[in-house]
């Protein structure tokens, strides 16, 4: 019989690829999304899966929606992966922020340590809650979060070492570094960035507003990453990860290799807009992998920080050369980047 997993935020940019790569193992996917007004089903379309995986609605808010998503799908591995993803936001949102990332995480466990204990059970944890460090990153490293973010996960990451150790759940973390694509939410910088590159190049914008572009990321493919929650889930033992490539990069080194592959100079585009900065950055971050790569076999580098560069630029030249927006719609319909502060 196939195995069926569930992935809470399955309409996001990592649950879409984690879901066409499980599918392409054979499992049966089942997936969360949230009931709006129009669900967002852009980046299952994008990867053309909808059809082939199960949606259940879910909100990482309400108890029970989670114990109807675990008694439908009844699965053998449950990806967590729904959050309130974007750091900026946490300062506009700090409690939202953590009832759905942080809490929300403690609802998905503790349903999962009562109604289907022997699942195999993954939680999205990320470097934010390192806080930023000129010098590699690792499994042993300081946490030190800088946003309500990077609370919340750390408050979920180590729920999900707790109930680990207390309940013997087999219960990985995920301490993934940056990983982006050509479904990368908008507001997110590499994104905003290629995205916005595009509309200038084909005469729709002609500035590009940003923040703090001397941040630096470790920025990793996103189709790469799934495969390191995948590794994870099939030890014997369930244990954390970091994932990352071990290379860093600034804000404008991306920004200034996406301009260029649209024969744009980056300089002559960019406005720094001081709405865009944070009341605590994360100045750099930059992960070691070792332990993945000894332990999972994960290899870091499949997809270099140039190839990403490209890929996520040539989508969006396409995107907008059709005259589409970022959920393949006519381009009159486009709204601003979605930023509340733009
Ligand atoms: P994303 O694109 O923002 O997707 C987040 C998903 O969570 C979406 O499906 C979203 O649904 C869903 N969601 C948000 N609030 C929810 C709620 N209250 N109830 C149920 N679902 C909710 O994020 P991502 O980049 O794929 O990241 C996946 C996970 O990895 C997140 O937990 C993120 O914090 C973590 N992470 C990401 C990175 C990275 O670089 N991408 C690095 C480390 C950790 P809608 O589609 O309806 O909005
Ligand atoms: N979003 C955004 N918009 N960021 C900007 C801008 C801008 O206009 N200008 C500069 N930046 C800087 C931010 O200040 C930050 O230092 C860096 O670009 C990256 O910002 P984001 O792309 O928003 O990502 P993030 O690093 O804050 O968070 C992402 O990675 C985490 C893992 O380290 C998200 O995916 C998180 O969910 C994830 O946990």
């Amino acid at each position: 019989m196939n195995r069926r997993a569930l992935i809470t935020g399955i309409t996001g940019q990592d649950g879409a690829y984690l879901a066409k790569f499980l599918l392409n193992k054979g499992y049966e996917v089942y997936g969360t999304f949230r009931r709006t007004s129009t669900p967002n089903l852009s980046r299952l379309n994008f990867l053309e899966i909808t059809d082939r995986v199960t949606l259940i609605p879910f909100d990482l808010l309400d108890q029970s929606s989670i114990i109807s998503c675990l008694d439908y799908s009844k699965p053998d591995e449950l990806y967590n992966l729904a959050a309130q993803s974007f750091v900026g936001a946490s300062f506009e949102q700090p409690i939202a922020t953590g009832e759905i990332t942080g809490l929300g995480l403690t609802r998905v466990l503790d349903t999962l340590k009562s109604l289907s204990p022997k699942t195999r059970f993954y939680q999205a944890s990320s470097s934010e809650m390192f806080g930023g460090s000129n010098k590699p990153l690792n499994e042993k490293s300081h946490f030190n979060p800088r946003s309500p973010y990077a609370a919340a996960k750390l408050y979920s990451h180590w729920v999900t070492v707790n109930y680990r150790e207390a309940y013997d759940l087999h219960a990985s973390s995920g301490i993934l570094f940056n990983h982006e694509s050509p479904i990368r939410g908008l507001e997110f910088v590499t994104r905003k960035i290629t995205y916005n590159a595009a509309l200038i190049k084909h005469g729709y914008k002609d500035k590009i507003y940003l923040g703090n572009v001397e941040a630096k990321r470790d920025w990793g493919f996103a189709g790469d990453y799934v495969e390191a929650m995948w590794l994870m889930l099939q030890q014997d033992n369930p244990d954390d990860y970091v994932i990352a490539t071990g290379n860093t990069y600034s804000v404008r080194d991306f920004a200034e290799k996406a301009f260029s592959y649209f024969n744009l100079n980056f300089d002559d585009y960019l406005e720094i807009d001081p709405r865009f900065f944070r009341p605590t950055e994360v100045e750099t971050l930059i992960g070691d992998s070792s332990k993945a790569e000894e332990q999972l076999g994960w290899n870091p580098t499949s997809t270099s920080f140039e190839e990403l560069v490209e890929m996520m630029c040539k989508s969006d030249d396409t995107l907008v050369s059709n005259g589409l927006d970022s959920d393949s719609r006519p381009i009159f319909n486009i709204k601003e980047i979605p930023h509340f502060k733009e």
